[in-house]
């Protein structure tokens, strides 16, 4: 385990409950980048390979990174249920991108995707290592799946905020990059670093059941706070009952794709030591206690 919060149980819950991203995202990433069977793709932030698997079928080879291990292990069991063989999972974080970029060499990948991932990184140096380990027309490309369940605008949401707020004493603020604000601050970051920045969006519906909002819901928990499997049952039918009368959940779910582009040909990394700066903003870190931080 990383220590991220992100190991053990919650890995499996990740890969069985995490939304996945509609095939729009990946046809609009591969059509801005130019997509070829010649490619190389990192997906940094993989974890159990949501974004990975989709976009491994567009590209020659796709490098999932990611710190925490049982993330890649459900990752990697996705792929070979689907005989997928062109990935290969690396445990590692946006701080090692220096090292991959000198293995790899400077300007060989055709774009890193960073999938719901980007708060947990430091977005402003680690784009200036990318930009010089892409090709030309190469890019990076930062994507949000949805706000939080708890932090949508829906009568449910507001409920299940609720219901967390006063059983676990957590402050449920954190937006997971998908607010505004962080939003423009990866686009500045993205175009300080020398990335020609486009946006696209898709939007739809999506309905749960309690069985996948509570699957869902434990798979944002930090793993040392999870109910333990006993009381799962008792725990689900507290939410239920929080939630009721609604048994079933509309998401409105709003997927960003921040996409940065190079235009010329690629420049040599940023000073591999620009990446391990302390964080400036953006951090995901909890102080104290566990809680029940960013999870997306
Ligand atoms: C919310 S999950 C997103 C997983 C997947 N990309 C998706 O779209 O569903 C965030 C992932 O980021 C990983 N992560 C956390 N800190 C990281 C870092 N500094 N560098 C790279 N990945 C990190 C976590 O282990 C976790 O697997």
């Amino acid at each position: 385990m990383s220590g991220l919060g992100f190991g053990g149980e919650v890995a499996e819950l990740y890969a069985r409950f995490r939304r996945g991203y509609p095939t729009g995202v990946v046809d609009v990433v591969a059509g801005h980048f130019g997509f070829t069977r010649g490619d190389v793709v990192v997906d940094l932030g993989c974890g159990s390979g949501q974004l990975a698997l989709p976009i491994s079928e567009r590209v020659g080879t796709l490098i999932g990174v990611d710190p925490e291990p049982d993330m890649l292990a459900q990752a990697r069991r996705a792929a070979a249920k689907r005989d997928a063989s062109n990935l290969l999972w690396i445990v590692g974080s946006d701080r090692n991108m220096p090292e991959l970029g000198r293995v790899l060499g400077q300007g060989t990948l055709a774009a890193v995707m960073i999938g719901q991932a980007l708060h947990w990184m430091e977005a402003e140096s680690l784009f200036g290592v990318l930009v010089g380990l892409v090709r030309p027309a190469g890019g990076v490309a930062v994507i949000t799946n949805g706000a939080p369940l708890w932090l949508q605008e829906s009568g449910w949401s507001v409920a299940l905020r609720e219901f967390l707020q006063t059983s676990f004493g957590w402050r449920l603020d954190a937006t997971c990059g998908t607010d505004e604000a962080s939003q423009a601050r990866y686009r500045r970051e993205l175009t300080d670093a020398g990335f020609e920045v486009v946006e696209h969006h898709i939007d739809y519906e999506d309905v749960l059941d309690l069985d996948s909002l509570v699957g869902g819901l434990l798979s944002a928990f930090p793993v040392e706070e999870l109910p333990t499997p006993e009381r799962r049952e008792a725990f689900a039918a507290r939410v239920a009952r929080a939630l009721a009368p609604e048994t079933r959940f509309t998401e409105h779910v709003h997927v960003s794709m921040l996409l940065g582009r190079t235009t010329s040909p690629s420049r040599p990394a940023a000073d591999p030591r620009a990446a391990r700066q302390p964080r400036r903003h953006g951090s995901n870190r909890r102080p104290g206690s566990a809680g029940f931080a960013c999870r997306e």
